[in-house]
């Protein structure tokens, strides 16, 4: 397949957000499997951005550092000048939907008005530019149906609105201004490297630790979790073949409800499941995400992982690397866990059914 400009050799990519979970497992793809490019990080390390998420690979001449906010648009600018950046690959965002129930502004201010600046610099020095983005966008979707790429956006949760807002910035300076834009939506990931605010890392973290799993409502909405190496794979082929222009889902194409992968999670490291609490549920909560994926494998992707393979996979890789989490979640995630759940815990939910 012929490759896009911008992402064969001689590439430099600016990976936003590479040392998030999904950005610092991108890197690692990338480096792995596609030489002769570069790859400039950059990244404002928030709680979720850890500089250990790629420690073996800072010593690499073919990557790079840059502390920085993607809406500062003339530090942007000038890394990507003084870089010889093509391509732009944005992944940085708020990405928590509770977080974003909490404080919703610094998700405007990142998601829409970071992304805007992106797109600006992109313009301005012509590079290529993916956004990625998420199954969100479409908001909740009946049981029996299927979300594809031209269905109206619909997004239910301040986070999900402003990464629709994005999309549709992005997916503007297309059409506005002939910019080479690509945009995948992908669905609930998981893997290495992710911050234990989110559902799969809390759940493995907590079963290690001994303490229950807050299974919001009754446990019931269904999400389509994947592996983190799809979700980067499917990426980087649309990267290499994906029309301008356009946008791409992605995902395994099946869910699981959320007390299924509970009992996957327990079920792989040995917790018992009374250590399942049904607790009060998040305001707004989505039931059900669900997307069709054939434009992204038509490009040639291939997802390797299912729901529950990608879920133990990811659970065994928080059992072996307690080096990463542990100080986590002994250290700035204990506040956020007490706002988050410690009233919730002691006030449980109810399970469907049950009066
Ligand atoms: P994450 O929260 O783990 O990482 C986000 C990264 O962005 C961090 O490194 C953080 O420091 C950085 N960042 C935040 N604000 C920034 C700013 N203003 N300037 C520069 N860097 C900033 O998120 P993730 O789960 O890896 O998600 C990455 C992207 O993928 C997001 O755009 C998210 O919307 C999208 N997405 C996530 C999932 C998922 O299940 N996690 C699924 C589909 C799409
Ligand atoms: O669908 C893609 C999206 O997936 C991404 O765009 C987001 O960045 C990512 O955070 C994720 O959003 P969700 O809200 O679906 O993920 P989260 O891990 O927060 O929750 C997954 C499901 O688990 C959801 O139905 C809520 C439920 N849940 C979550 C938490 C944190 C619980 O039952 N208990 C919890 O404590």
């Amino acid at each position: 397949m012929a490759e896009a400009a911008g992402t064969g050799a001689g590439a430099v990519l600016l990976v936003t957000g590479g040392c998030g979970f999904i950005g610092s497992n991108f890197v690692r793809w990338w480096l792995e499997n596609v030489p002769g490019t570069r790859v400039v990080v950059y990244d404002k390390l928030t709680y979720a951005g850890r500089r250990e998420n790629l420690a073996e690979l800072w010593d690499r001449p073919d990557l790079h550092l840059m502390v920085g906010d993607i809406a500062d648009l003339a530090r942007v600018r000038r890394t990507c000048l003084e870089e010889r950046v093509t391509t732009l690959v944005n992944f940085a965002a708020e990405s928590h939907v509770d977080q974003s129930i909490a404080a919703p502004l610094l998700f405007t201010d990142t998601n829409v008005r970071g992304t805007h600046a992106l797109l600006e610099v992109a313009r301005e020095l012509g590079l290529r530019f993916h956004q990625v983005s998420t199954d969100e966008v479409y908001g909740d979707v009946p049981a029996g149906e299927r979300r594809a790429e031209g269905d109206p956006l619909a997004p239910r949760s301040p986070y999900a609105a402003s990464k629709a807002a994005a999309d549709h910035l992005a997916l503007a300076y297309h059409a506005t201004y002939a910019l080479a834009v690509t945009v995948t939506r992908g669905s609930n990931t998981v893997g290495p490297y992710q911050y234990p605010e989110k559902v799969l890392p809390l759940f493995a973290t907590s079963v290690l630790r001994g303490e229950p799993l807050p299974l919001y409502g009754d446990g019931l909405q269904q999400r389509d979790y994947m592996h983190v190496r799809d979700h980067c794979a499917a990426i980087a082929a649309v990267l290499r073949s994906g029309q301008p222009g356009e946008v791409y889902n992605v995902g395994t194409g099946t869910e699981l409800t959320n007390l299924d992968l509970a009992c996957a999670v327990l079920d792989t490291l040995g917790g018992d499941r009374g250590l399942i609490r049904h607790v009060g549920d998040r305001p707004g909560h989505d039931r059900r995400y669900a997307v069709a994926t054939g434009k992204v494998r038509a490009l040639g992707w291939l997802c390797r992982f299912t729901p529950i393979q990608a879920v133990t996979e990811a659970a065994r890789w928080y059992a072996e690397n307690g080096w990463w989490w542990r100080p986590i979640r002994e250290g700035d995630f204990r506040e956020y866990y007490r706002r988050q759940y410690a009233e919730r815990l002691t006030q449980p939910g109810k399970p469907e059914g049950e009066p």
